[in-house]
């Protein structure tokens, strides 16, 4: 039986390929082998402790391991990052994605043979394991940290839960904050739930001390630094996001036309909100169709100085 939601994603899917007069060798040449960017962001952040002046975090998010996203790729990007001294790496959420439609064999759009093979219980263990797998043996010298998204909520979040969380090579954060100290200086690193679907919680309400203590905030989806402004006791200098793709799909002149964000300040890159950086990385998988267009793929370096 094939339901009414997956019929309708099959339409729209194959009308697009159609409409777009795409072949399979275009829908190939998306992603980190082919439009790909390493996108290098400067956050000037007033009072950053000195000893992390020029610091290094590396982001990866929305990896989407599956049929359309082969292990591959998420080698690329890791590997573009640690050519680049990285401090700290972090992981943005929505490791996984899963298909239920045998659309996308019968249209050649598999990019995963592994994947493609596999029933969907079998599916999200393995890829949480690649995943484990990949990110297990890279050495950053302050380690990976990564946060949770809604597609590993809605795709047996226990099995997440099993996997991801009991690897020692990095550690998942969920309301959950982490300090690189160097000496007396501090790093804040604090890992929110999912917005959308877990439950997000405030970051330690504790006073950040110019020169001695900033913090990070890491965030699946944007749409929880708007609530978070709000909150009197909020205290971040510089937020990380993802889920949006940068719409994945930019049209000309309509812009991206189905980022999954209700503030639209945030669809993608920086946005300044009074001394605050928020940056959102248009990630590096795909969902709902498989490839991007005027949106490539992205890998993030974050270097801190001082402002
Ligand atoms: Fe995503």
């Amino acid at each position: 039986m094939i339901s009414r939601r997956a019929f309708l994603q099959s339409a729209l899917v194959g009308g697009s390929i159609v409409a777009a007069g795409l072949t399979r060798r275009d829908l190939q040449l998306d992603g980190p082998t082919g439009d790909f960017r390493l996108e290098d962001v400067t956050v000037a952040i007033a009072g950053l402790p000195p000893a992390f002046h020029g610091y290094r975090i590396g982001f990866l998010t929305d990896l989407h391991l599956g049929v359309w996203v082969p292990e591959e790729w998420i080698v690329r990007g890791i590997d573009e990052l640690s050519k680049r001294q990285v401090d700290l790496l972090i992981l943005g959420g929505d490791y996984i994605l899963v298909n239920e439609l045998n659309l996308w064999q019968q249209l050649g759009i598999v990019r995963s043979e592994k994947f493609s093979a596999m029933s969907k219980p079998e599916a999200i263990p393995a890829i949480y394991s690649t995943i484990a797998d990949i990110f297990d043996g890279r050495q950053f010298s302050d380690g990976i940290y990564g946060v949770v998204g809604n597609h590993d909520h809605w795709n047996a979040f226990p099995i997440f839960q099993t996997i991801m969380r009991e690897r020692r090579g990095f550690s998942i954060l969920i309301n959950e904050e982490i300090q690189i100290r160097r000496g007396e200086q501090r790093l804040h690193v604090f890992g929110v739930d999912d917005y959308l679907t877990g439950l997000p919680a405030l970051p330690p309400s504790i006073p950040l001390t110019p020169g001695l203590s900033a913090r990070i905030i890491v965030s699946h989806n944007p749409d929880y630094i708007p609530a978070l402004l709000q909150h009197p006791s909020c205290s971040f200098n510089f937020a990380m996001c993802g889920h949006t793709h940068g719409g994945q799909i930019v049209l000309p002149i309509l812009g991206p036309i189905a980022a999954q964000v209700a503030d639209r300040r945030f669809v993608s890159g920086t946005r300044m909100i009074g001394e605050r950086h928020i940056y959102t990385s248009r990630g590096l998988g795909v969902v709902g169709l498989p490839f991007r267009l005027n949106c490539p793929a992205e890998a993030t370096l974050f270097t801190l100085v001082q402002a």
